[in-house]
């Protein structure tokens, strides 16, 4: 029936650095919605943050032609709690479409950083994924860090800079770090703004580089090793999916990397033994509650030559096209990318934990 189904609003874009992979997870999760559950309302935000009502299909999402549809119409999210869903404006008069449930499909920053999760908050919308503190702690990479690390995970040597220290001189500790090292802009994400520098030099443009993404950086000590992915799904009963590894041919994870895996390759599951599986997951899963994720995330470390683990990063909004490594280690788990996707509405719709998720089961 109808009535029946979850009016589900799935916002994609964002005025984002990762304008472009929002459009391929988002083109990919509405492929994949099952529309006998779920109406669709798709809300489409520009590189410049314009909010639009699309219309269209998702291969036109894909490849950037959205906005252009004569169909778009100029819409936006309510905070009122009276009024939970998407105004529309077509002149002076207004359309509202009552929403049940937000899917954001959105990376970096002014989507995945916890500034539209306050605003769903505030409305009092459920949606799928981590909540605005949770999301504000995992986008910023220093920030994070030193909540995980006061949780008793290790995390690279690290040091964090400003732009104005680095206008007044001050050099905030980059020194002491043994090369190589990353500079990395606090809150970036698909590698955009990071550089691997092997010296004073490299170091001093890197830090050029980060400073045009954002205005505090992260200068990290390079761990040689693997690189370890862990998905995970829940809010107080967590669910983690197979660990996945990258095999990095010299270089780093870098965009274009990334997003073409030209000499990079991902294996699923990771190729580092029972023991240390177990151990990563459980790292990955106190992670996970040492930061207040709930919904699903994507926990990345690195497994040190030596067999220690570090902490790298939380991506609250991981990329979501079939071929993206969290829907694949949910899929290796046993979890199909549509049953992935009706899992994360069902945990919006059951709402956050009031307690710090707890270990149940893995
Ligand atoms: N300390 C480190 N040691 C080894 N490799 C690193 C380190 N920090 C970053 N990298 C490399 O750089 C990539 C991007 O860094 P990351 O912090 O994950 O940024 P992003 O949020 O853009 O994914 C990683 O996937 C990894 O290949
Ligand atoms: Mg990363």
């Amino acid at each position: 029936m109808m009535n029946d189904k979850i009016a589900l609003g799935v916002l994609f874009g964002g005025a984002s650095t990762e304008y472009a992979v929002s459009l391929s997870s988002a083109a990919a999760v509405i492929r994949e919605l099952d529309r006998s559950k779920y109406d669709l309302t798709l809300i489409g935000i520009t590189r410049d943050g314009r909010w639009l009502r699309y219309f269209g299909g998702e291969d036109d999402i894909r490849d950037d032609r959205w906005a252009a549809h004569p169909g778009c119409v100029t819409a936006f999210l309510s905070p009122d709690r009276s009024r939970k869903g998407l105004f529309e404006l077509a002149g002076t008069e207004y359309r509202f479409t009552p929403l049940d449930a937000v899917f954001p499909v959105l990376h970096g920053r002014n989507g995945e950083d916890g500034t539209l999760q306050g605003l769903l908050e505030l409305a009092d919308l459920p949606f799928v994924g981590c909540g605005s503190l949770s999301s504000a702690v995992c986008m910023d990479k220093a920030v994070a860090k030193t909540l995980v690390e006061a949780a008793g995970v290790r995390v690279p040597a690290a040091a964090t800079l400003t732009a104005a220290q680095w206008a007044a001189g001050e050099r905030g500790g980059i020194d002491r770090l043994a090369y190589p090292v990353y500079v990395k802009p606090a809150r970036s994400g698909s590698s955009i703004g990071i550089t691997k520098a092997h010296g004073p030099a490299e170091l001093e443009a890197g830090i050029a580089e980060a400073l045009r993404h954002d205005d505090k950086l992260v200068v990290e000590t390079h761990v040689e090793g693997v690189e370890i992915g862990c998905a995970v799904l829940g809010g107080t009963e967590l669910f983690a999916g197979e660990l996945d590894e990258i095999e990095l041919s010299g270089g780093f994870f870098d965009h274009d990397e990334k997003y073409s895996l030209r000499t990079s390759s991902i294996h699923l599951p990771a190729r580092i033994g029972k023991a240390k599986t177990d151990e990563a997951r459980e790292t990955a899963l106190r992670v996970y509650r040492a930061l207040g994720c709930s919904g699903y995330a994507r926990v990345d470390l690195f497994l040190a030559a030596d067999g220690t683990l570090y902490f790298n990063e939380v991506n609250t909004i991981p990329g979501f096209t079939p071929a993206s490594r969290y829907p694949n280690m949910m899929r290796a788990a046993g979890l199909t990318f549509p049953d992935l996707l009706d899992r994360l509405v069902e945990e919006a719709l059951r709402g956050r934990p009031a307690v710090p998720a707890r270990l149940t089961a893995l």
